[in-house]
């Protein structure tokens, strides 16, 4: 059982804490709801008293005997704040200590998890994204926040992440029974692909791969639990999403392309997971090829670009360069000239075949090193796979400085 504190500040998506605190309690954690006095206006202290089952305080001098700032946040073992409001942020970056929360952030050790949610405007502001970078470079875990629909006609990045997807990245950090200190990737912008490409031959049909985008999922919200700031360029995935990714979407290997060389100018790591088809029909009929019209010519193919050859080629210095091999035979001989044509520090070598890669929720794979190094990682979960590989990823970017 694990000592969490759940703070919610004074937005609308107050609410959905309710369901976030579900999720903790049920799970058998015991979570002491701290509300900012504004969030009050939203959810009453009588909701959150009956759902954690504790006594609900919002200032430092309720119950002062118990010194409740300095107990709570000493004994967290972790502190989430949902959804964090732009005032919130504003007063955690300056280390002001003007409500019970906020002193609960002053005398953390634990990680300390913020979902943010506001609207588009207050969320792109300069004062709420600087205040995010100096909470992002003092090792916090800052959730993006999710894009659609918010709370009135508006629309854009600012909604609070779903609560099940918030609770999966708590889950993972509880797992990992961290100390502040090990969310080894705080500080860190990574990038992600993931999904498979499909390259249209008319507006119905394409040619497209088994990709489901799983392990590429995996590795974003990996990611998330160790403090970096994730992009995933997802092509044609349906999963959820998970919480605190900026989500890119893309169709094709061009789109890919664009996006991927996008978001790469500025992370420290890049991970190729998605299937990018080789080659795409040279030319796509604007409508609907119909039987009727006979059997249509044989699909000419043209060659599409190698996305991670040309990160290999532009990548800035010090930035790790991660490649997947699915190979269906000698998948180390094919890796390791995979890995010297491509130019990247890591190609994970997936064996494609049944119940393993593509769809499923295990995978096996060797990584293979630049410097000639080799991991095996043995069935599992693609969490453990991703793990792995942001292992890899970390002990590199140290060692580049
Ligand atoms: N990749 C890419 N752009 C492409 C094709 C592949 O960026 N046009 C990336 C994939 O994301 C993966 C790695 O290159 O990280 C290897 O992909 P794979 O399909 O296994 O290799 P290919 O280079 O396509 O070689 P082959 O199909 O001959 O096995």
């Amino acid at each position: 059982m694990s000592r969490v504190v759940l703070g919610v500040s004074g937005g609308i998506a107050a609410y959905k804490a309710c369901e976030l605190l579900r999720l903790f309690t049920e799970d058998g954690h015991d979570v002491t709801v701290v509300p900012t006095p504004s969030a009050l206006q939203f959810v009453g202290a009588a909701t959150w008293a009956a759902l954690s089952g504790k006594p609900v305080r919002t200032q430092v001098w309720d119950d002062a005997h118990e010194v409740p700032h300095v107990r709570l946040g000493q004994t967290a073992d972790v502190v989430v704040v949902a959804p964090a409001t732009a005032d919130l942020l504003a007063r955690a970056a300056h280390g002001r200590a003007d409500d019970l929360l906020t002193n609960v952030l002053l005398t953390a050790r634990c990680p300390v998890l913020f979902a943010p949610a506001m609207h588009t405007e207050m969320w792109q502001h300069a004062a709420t994204a600087a205040n995010v970078a100096t909470l992002r470079s003092r090792g916090v875990l800052m959730l993006e926040p999710a894009v659609g629909r918010l709370t009135g006609a508006d629309s854009g990045p600012g909604r609070l992440p779903e609560p099940a997807e918030i609770y999966a990245v708590a889950r993972r950090v509880l797992a990992r029974g961290l100390d502040r200190l090990d969310l080894d990737l705080a500080g860190r912008r990574v990038v992600v692909s993931a999904g498979g490409t499909r390259e249209p031959l008319d507006p119905v049909r394409f040619l497209g791969n088994r990709s489901s985008g799983r392990q590429g999922y995996a590795l974003a919200a990996t990611a998330v639990a160790r403090g970096a700031e994730v992009t995933l360029v997802a092509a044609n995935v349906m999963l959820p999403d998970p919480a605190g990714v900026k989500i890119v979407r893309v169709g094709t290997a061009e789109q890919l392309r664009a996006a991927v060389l996008e978001e790469a100018a500025s992370a420290d790591a890049v991970v190729m997971a998605a299937a990018v088809a080789d080659f795409r029909p040279a030319a796509s009929s604007s409508s609907k090829i119909k039987k009727s019209s006979g059997p249509p010519e044989p699909v000419t193919l043209v060659e599409n670009p190698d996305v991670l050859a040309e990160l290999g080629r532009v990548r800035r210095g010090g930035q790790v360069l991660v490649g997947f091999a699915a190979e269906t035979h000698d998948p180390i001989g094919g890796g390791r000239a995979k890995l010297a044509a491509k130019g990247a520090d890591f190609i994970v070598v997936n064996e494609v075949g049944e119940r393993l890669g593509f769809e499923a929720p295990d995978n096996a794979a060797t990584i293979l090193g630049a410097d000639g190094s080799d991991v095996v990682v043995p069935r599992g979960p693609k969490e453990q796979l991703a793990d792995t590989v942001w292992d890899l990823v970390v002990k590199r970017l140290l060692a580049a400085g």
